[in-house]
């Protein structure tokens, strides 16, 4: 995926919570364009290979858990600057440390349920958004 572009997933808390409407609102009038999006929902195997980075870290069999409890929302988004602009926009992973006004500090229960998720890297913005929507070239 070329530089402009970043990959994001609204979790399972966040839209079970009817917040994915305005966390996409918030993402749209900070100036990102929508490439693709869908709803759709992980099974843990899914979501283990999702976060396969993770797997030798402590939470890992919880996270799997969680992120394949209900519907989730990822979304493949285009702005200068993308990766690192969204990380920005969403806040500190725990919104215990997120500034205001980001999604996560607006939205986020807990380090876990932490109702978004932002690609650290164009690398991992390309293979993340693989993994749901395939050639992404093709957008
Ligand atoms: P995310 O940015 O999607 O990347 C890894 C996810 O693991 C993180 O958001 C959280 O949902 C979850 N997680 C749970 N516990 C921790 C923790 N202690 N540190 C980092 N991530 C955690």
């Amino acid at each position: 995926m070329s530089t402009n572009k970043t990959f994001t997933m609204i979790k399972p808390d966040a839209v079970a919570d009817g917040n994915s409407g305005a966390i996409i609102k918030m993402i749209e009038e900070a100036g990102f364009r929508i490439v693709a999006l869908k709803k759709t929902q992980l099974t843990p195997e899914r979501a283990g290979q999702f976060y396969a980075v993770h797997a030798e870290r402590p939470f890992y069999n919880d996270l799997c858990k969680y992120m394949s409890s209900g519907p989730i929302i990822p979304i493949i988004l285009e702005k200068e600057n993308a990766v690192a602009d969204f990380r920005t926009l969403i806040g500190a992973t725990n919104p215990a440390n997120a500034d205001e006004g980001t999604i996560r500090k607006l939205f986020a229960k807990s380090i876990e349920a932490n109702a978004i998720h932002g690609s650290d890297s164009d690398e991992n913005a390309q293979i993340e958004g693989s993994f749901f929507f395939g050639n992404v070239e093709q957008f």
